[in-house]
C-alpha cells in the first residue's frame, strides 16, 4: 500500500513518524475517516468540515488545504486503487520533546493518511443484525471532538466481543449517548426515529446528517431527544450509523431481544435508502 506522511506517498514499510509526534505521546491528534464507494469519496465535504471543527476546539493549526487534502484523497484512492473502503486521515500536533505545554507556534502538524479496502454495502452484519451491551460512559465530555483517544472505545469492544455481542452503547445519566463508535437510534412503535440531539455527549455523525436528510426527503419523522436504555429494549427497533458501517440494524440489547429479533423494516430501508444516496 502507498499512505500519505506530510505531503509524500511512500510505499507502508518506508514511512516513517517519529517516537516524539504528540499523537503518539499524548493523543494529540484528531482523527476522519471518509468512505469510498464506487472509487469515489462519500461527504468528502461534510469530514474536512468536522476535521476543521475538531482542529480549531484543540487549537492546532494545519497548513494544508481543504483542496490539498481532496487532492490527495483522490490520489490515494488512485495509487491503492481502491473501489469500496475508506480513507482513514490524522492530524497531530507535531513533533516536540515530550511536555505537557504546546510546542512552540509555527511547529509544523503531523498529517497521514492511509487507505482499507473494504466491502461495506455487502455486510454480514448488516444483514443479521448487532447484538449491542450498554456500558457507563466514562469518556471526557468532549466527544464531539474526534480525537484518538480511543482506548475506552477499544476496551469496550472487546469486553463486547468476550461477551459473545457486537458492540456496545453507551450510557450516562441512564441516556444512550452513542455506540463505541457509531451514532445510536430507536424506531418507536408509530415509526419515528430517535436519536440524541448534538452536543459535547456525542460526534456528530456525518453519517447521522445525511440519515437526518434522507429520512426527511422519504417523509420519515426524526426526533433528536435522548432516550434510556429500558426505552431502547422496549423499541420497535433501533440501529447504528457510521461512514464504514453506513446503517446497521440492531437486533438486542442487553440480552432482550427487539421485535422478532430480525433487523426491522425501518433500519433496513434506510440502509437501502442511504445506499442509493451515497453513490
Ligand atoms: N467512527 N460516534 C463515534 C464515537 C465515532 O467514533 C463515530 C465514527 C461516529 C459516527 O460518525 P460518522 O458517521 O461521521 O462516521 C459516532 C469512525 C467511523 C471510526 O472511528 O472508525
Amino acid at each position: 500500500r502507498t499512505v500519505y506522511v506530510n505531503g509524500a506517498y511512500v510505499p507502508e514499510n518506508e514511512a516513517k513518524i517519529s517516537v516524539f509526534d504528540r499523537g503518539f505521546l499524548f493523543a494529540d491528534a484528531v482523527y476522519e475517516v471518509t468512505c469510498v464507494l464506487d472509487g469515489k469519496l462519500v461527504d468528502f465535504d461534510g469530514h474536512i468540515a468536522r476535521l476543521r471543527r475538531s482542529l480549531a476546539e484543540l487549537k492546532m493549526t494545519l497548513s494544508v488545504t481543504d483542496e490539498e487534502l481532496l487532492a490527495a484523497h483522490r490520489e490515494l484512492v488512485k495509487l491503492n486503487a481502491i473501489t469500496e473502503g475508506l480513507i482513514y486521515l490524522q492530524v497531530s500536533r507535531g513533533e516536540a520533546d515530550r511536555d505537557f505545554l504546546f510546542p512552540a507556534e509555527g511547529t509544523p502538524a503531523t498529517l497521514v493518511m492511509f487507505t482499507q479496502e473494504k466491502a461495506l454495502v455487502k455486510s454480514a452484519l448488516a444483514d443479521k443484525g448487532q447484538k449491542i451491551m450498554t456500558a457507563d460512559d466514562i469518556r471526557w465530555r468532549r466527544c464531539d471532538i474526534k480525537t484518538v483517544q480511543l482506548l475506552y472505545a477499544s476496551l469496550l469492544k472487546n469486553e463486547a466481543k468476550a461477551n459473545g455481542v457486537d458492540d456496545v452503547w453507551m450510557v450516562l445519566d441512564g441516556q444512550v449517548t452513542e455506540g463505541s463508535s457509531n451514532n445510536a437510534y430507536i424506531v418507536t412503535a408509530d415509526g419515528t426515529i430517535v436519536t440524541r440531539p448534538i452536543s459535547n455527549d456525542i460526534l456528530a455523525g456525518i453519517t447521522r446528517a445525511s440519515l437526518m436528510r434522507c429520512a426527511e426527503e422519504h417523509q420519515i419523522k426524526i426526533e433528536e431527544r435522548p432516550f434510556t436504555v429500558d426505552e431502547a429494549k422496549a423499541a420497535k427497533e433501533a440501529f447504528t450509523t457510521s461512514a464504514t458501517g453506513m446503517v446497521v440494524p440492531v437486533i438486542e440489547i442487553d440480552g432482550v431481544t427487539l421485535g422478532d429479533g430480525k433487523p426491522g423494516p425501518v433500519a433496513k430501508r434506510l440502509r437501502e435508502i442511504f445506499i442509493q444516496f451515497s453513490r
